[in-house]
Protein backbone atom coordinates (compact mmCIF):
# COMPACT_ATOMS: atom_id res chain seq x y z
CA UNK A 1 0.00 0.00 0.00
CA UNK A 2 1.41 3.57 -0.32
CA UNK A 3 0.84 6.59 0.98
CA UNK A 4 -0.78 8.16 -1.67
CA UNK A 5 -4.74 8.09 -1.93
CA UNK A 6 -6.77 8.15 -4.82
CA UNK A 7 -9.99 10.24 -3.62
CA UNK A 8 -13.70 9.38 -5.27
CA UNK A 9 -16.68 11.44 -4.68
CA UNK A 10 -20.05 10.13 -4.71
CA UNK A 11 -20.86 11.84 -6.95
CA UNK A 12 -18.08 9.99 -9.20
CA UNK A 13 -19.04 6.25 -7.94
CA UNK A 14 -22.83 6.92 -9.40
CA UNK A 15 -21.07 7.72 -12.62
CA UNK A 16 -19.17 5.06 -12.82
CA UNK A 17 -22.24 2.99 -12.03
CA UNK A 18 -23.82 4.63 -14.86
CA UNK A 19 -20.91 3.76 -17.49
CA UNK A 20 -20.56 0.49 -16.42
CA UNK A 21 -24.37 -0.44 -16.55
CA UNK A 22 -23.93 0.96 -19.82
CA UNK A 23 -21.17 -1.08 -20.89
CA UNK A 24 -22.74 -4.38 -19.69
CA UNK A 25 -26.22 -3.67 -21.32
CA UNK A 26 -24.27 -3.18 -24.35
CA UNK A 27 -22.83 -6.69 -24.30
CA UNK A 28 -26.39 -7.92 -24.73
CA UNK A 29 -25.82 -9.51 -20.76
CA UNK A 30 -28.92 -9.33 -19.19
CA UNK A 31 -28.80 -9.87 -15.60
CA UNK A 32 -31.71 -11.52 -13.34
CA UNK A 33 -29.70 -11.11 -10.01
CA UNK A 34 -27.55 -8.91 -8.68
CA UNK A 35 -25.31 -9.97 -5.62
CA UNK A 36 -23.10 -7.57 -3.90
CA UNK A 37 -20.12 -8.40 -1.93
CA UNK A 38 -20.81 -6.42 1.49
CA UNK A 39 -19.45 -3.92 2.47
CA UNK A 40 -17.75 -2.08 -0.36
CA UNK A 41 -19.98 -3.44 -3.01
CA UNK A 42 -23.36 -2.35 -1.13
CA UNK A 43 -23.38 1.30 -2.45
CA UNK A 44 -22.24 0.31 -5.61
CA UNK A 45 -24.88 -2.17 -6.02
CA UNK A 46 -27.59 -0.11 -4.94
CA UNK A 47 -26.73 2.45 -7.41
CA UNK A 48 -27.04 -0.03 -10.57
CA UNK A 49 -30.42 -0.86 -9.66
CA UNK A 50 -31.34 2.84 -10.85
CA UNK A 51 -30.05 1.38 -14.39
CA UNK A 52 -30.54 -2.14 -14.22
CA UNK A 53 -33.71 -2.77 -12.05
CA UNK A 54 -32.90 -6.53 -10.29
CA UNK A 55 -33.01 -8.00 -7.04
CA UNK A 56 -30.24 -7.72 -5.18
CA UNK A 57 -28.21 -10.58 -2.50
CA UNK A 58 -26.19 -9.56 -0.45
CA UNK A 59 -22.93 -11.59 0.64
CA UNK A 60 -20.40 -10.80 2.89
CA UNK A 61 -16.77 -11.96 2.58
CA UNK A 62 -13.77 -10.33 4.45
CA UNK A 63 -10.38 -11.05 4.12
CA UNK A 64 -10.08 -10.07 8.02
CA UNK A 65 -12.40 -11.32 9.21
CA UNK A 66 -14.83 -10.22 11.99
CA UNK A 67 -12.24 -9.74 14.46
CA UNK A 68 -10.51 -7.32 11.93
CA UNK A 69 -7.12 -9.37 12.51
CA UNK A 70 -5.38 -10.45 9.36
CA UNK A 71 -6.13 -13.79 7.60
CA UNK A 72 -4.58 -15.90 5.09
CA UNK A 73 -7.33 -16.34 3.37
CA UNK A 74 -11.09 -14.43 2.44
CA UNK A 75 -13.49 -15.76 5.12
CA UNK A 76 -17.63 -15.81 4.55
CA UNK A 77 -18.95 -13.16 7.02
CA UNK A 78 -22.36 -13.52 5.76
CA UNK A 79 -24.11 -15.98 3.47
CA UNK A 80 -27.78 -16.28 2.94
CA UNK A 81 -29.27 -19.07 1.85
CA UNK A 82 -31.54 -17.95 -0.29
CA UNK A 83 -28.52 -16.89 -2.72
CA UNK A 84 -27.86 -20.52 -3.21
CA UNK A 85 -32.08 -21.37 -5.06
CA UNK A 86 -31.64 -18.06 -6.44
CA UNK A 87 -28.73 -18.51 -8.76
CA UNK A 88 -29.24 -21.68 -10.33
CA UNK A 89 -29.45 -20.74 -14.09
CA UNK A 90 -29.56 -17.49 -13.83
CA UNK A 91 -27.53 -14.90 -15.22
CA UNK A 92 -25.84 -13.32 -11.97
CA UNK A 93 -24.07 -9.69 -11.57
CA UNK A 94 -21.57 -9.76 -8.83
CA UNK A 95 -20.30 -6.18 -7.90
CA UNK A 96 -17.61 -5.36 -5.68
CA UNK A 97 -15.99 -1.55 -5.44
CA UNK A 98 -12.54 -2.67 -5.90
CA UNK A 99 -10.41 -5.40 -7.36
CA UNK A 100 -7.75 -4.63 -5.60
CA UNK A 101 -5.27 -8.62 -4.68
CA UNK A 102 -8.40 -10.52 -6.46
CA UNK A 103 -8.63 -12.46 -3.63
CA UNK A 104 -11.51 -12.13 -2.16
CA UNK A 105 -13.82 -11.22 -5.67
CA UNK A 106 -12.14 -14.82 -7.03
CA UNK A 107 -13.51 -16.48 -3.42
CA UNK A 108 -16.88 -15.58 -4.03
CA UNK A 109 -17.05 -16.10 -7.65
CA UNK A 110 -16.14 -19.66 -7.23
CA UNK A 111 -18.58 -20.34 -3.76
CA UNK A 112 -21.28 -18.94 -6.33
CA UNK A 113 -20.39 -21.04 -9.09
CA UNK A 114 -20.91 -24.26 -7.07
CA UNK A 115 -24.73 -23.21 -7.42
CA UNK A 116 -24.52 -23.36 -11.00
CA UNK A 117 -25.93 -20.50 -12.39
CA UNK A 118 -26.09 -19.55 -16.04
CA UNK A 119 -22.79 -17.33 -16.24
CA UNK A 120 -21.84 -14.84 -13.50
CA UNK A 121 -20.49 -11.14 -14.84
CA UNK A 122 -18.48 -9.51 -12.97
CA UNK A 123 -18.28 -5.40 -12.34
CA UNK A 124 -16.15 -3.56 -10.10
CA UNK A 125 -15.81 0.33 -9.95
CA UNK A 126 -11.99 0.47 -9.57
CA UNK A 127 -9.45 -1.92 -10.77
CA UNK A 128 -5.87 -1.41 -9.56
CA UNK A 129 -3.47 -2.49 -12.04
CA UNK A 130 -1.19 -4.94 -10.63
CA UNK A 131 -0.53 -7.75 -10.11
CA UNK A 132 -2.83 -10.08 -9.03
CA UNK A 133 -2.81 -13.02 -6.26
CA UNK A 134 -5.16 -14.88 -7.83
CA UNK A 135 -6.80 -15.21 -11.45
CA UNK A 136 -10.70 -15.71 -11.98
CA UNK A 137 -11.94 -18.78 -12.99
CA UNK A 138 -12.00 -19.62 -16.68
CA UNK A 139 -15.95 -19.26 -16.52
CA UNK A 140 -15.60 -15.65 -15.72
CA UNK A 141 -16.08 -13.98 -20.11
CA UNK A 142 -17.42 -10.79 -18.72
CA UNK A 143 -15.48 -8.62 -16.79
CA UNK A 144 -16.02 -4.76 -16.04
CA UNK A 145 -14.09 -2.13 -14.23
CA UNK A 146 -14.93 1.34 -14.06
CA UNK A 147 -12.04 2.85 -13.93
CA UNK A 148 -8.31 1.54 -14.23
CA UNK A 149 -5.79 3.26 -11.36
CA UNK A 150 -2.09 2.52 -10.56
CA UNK A 151 -1.78 0.48 -6.88
CA UNK A 152 -2.93 3.58 -4.68
CA UNK A 153 -4.91 3.72 -1.64
CA UNK A 154 -8.77 4.53 -2.57
CA UNK A 155 -10.22 7.00 -0.34
CA UNK A 156 -14.22 5.92 -0.61
CA UNK A 157 -17.02 8.39 0.19
CA UNK A 158 -18.46 6.21 2.11
CA UNK A 159 -15.80 5.74 4.57
CA UNK A 160 -15.34 9.25 4.97
CA UNK A 161 -16.26 10.94 8.74
CA UNK A 162 -16.48 14.87 6.82
CA UNK A 163 -17.83 14.72 2.95
CA UNK A 164 -17.34 17.90 2.26
CA UNK A 165 -13.79 17.79 3.03
CA UNK A 166 -13.87 14.40 1.44
CA UNK A 167 -15.56 15.66 -1.90
CA UNK A 168 -13.15 18.65 -1.93
CA UNK A 169 -10.10 16.46 -1.61
CA UNK A 170 -11.34 15.12 -4.92
CA UNK A 171 -11.22 17.87 -6.65
CA UNK A 172 -8.03 18.84 -5.85
CA UNK A 173 -6.67 15.95 -6.64
CA UNK A 174 -8.35 15.89 -9.79
CA UNK A 175 -7.06 19.27 -10.38
CA UNK A 176 -3.59 18.07 -9.67
CA UNK A 177 -3.93 15.09 -12.45
CA UNK A 178 -4.59 17.62 -15.09
CA UNK A 179 -1.57 19.78 -14.44
P1 LIG B 1 -10.44 -7.98 -3.99
O1 LIG B 1 -10.69 -9.45 -4.06
O2 LIG B 1 -11.70 -7.19 -4.25
O3 LIG B 1 -9.28 -7.55 -4.81
O4 LIG B 1 -10.14 -7.57 -2.50
P2 LIG B 1 -8.93 -7.95 -1.52
O5 LIG B 1 -9.20 -9.28 -0.92
O6 LIG B 1 -7.62 -7.72 -2.19
O7 LIG B 1 -9.15 -6.77 -0.49
C1 LIG B 1 -9.19 -6.91 0.90
C2 LIG B 1 -10.03 -5.80 1.50
O8 LIG B 1 -9.40 -4.54 1.26
C3 LIG B 1 -11.43 -5.67 0.89
O9 LIG B 1 -12.29 -5.24 1.94
C4 LIG B 1 -11.29 -4.53 -0.09
O10 LIG B 1 -12.54 -3.90 -0.29
C5 LIG B 1 -10.32 -3.64 0.64
N1 LIG B 1 -9.56 -2.75 -0.23
C6 LIG B 1 -8.61 -3.11 -1.12
N2 LIG B 1 -8.08 -2.02 -1.70
C7 LIG B 1 -8.72 -0.94 -1.17
C8 LIG B 1 -8.59 0.47 -1.37
O11 LIG B 1 -7.78 0.98 -2.16
N3 LIG B 1 -9.40 1.27 -0.63
C9 LIG B 1 -10.31 0.78 0.27
N4 LIG B 1 -11.06 1.66 0.93
N5 LIG B 1 -10.46 -0.58 0.48
C10 LIG B 1 -9.66 -1.41 -0.23
P3 LIG B 1 -13.24 -6.25 2.63
O12 LIG B 1 -12.44 -7.11 3.53
O13 LIG B 1 -14.07 -6.89 1.58
O14 LIG B 1 -14.10 -5.31 3.51
P4 LIG B 1 -15.11 -4.12 3.10
O15 LIG B 1 -14.31 -2.87 3.29
O16 LIG B 1 -15.55 -4.29 1.69
O17 LIG B 1 -16.17 -4.27 4.08
MG1 LIG C 1 -14.81 -5.12 -0.22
Amino acid sequence: MQNKKFYVSYNTVHKLVKKLAGELLATGYDPDVIVAIGSGGFIPARIIKTFINRPIYAVGISYYGLDNKHRDHPTKIQWIDEVQSQLVGKKVLLIDEVDDSRATLAYCVGELLKYEPEEIAVLVLHNKLKEKDVDFPVEIKRYFAGIEIPDLWIKYPWDAEDIEAHTAAEREMLSEMKE
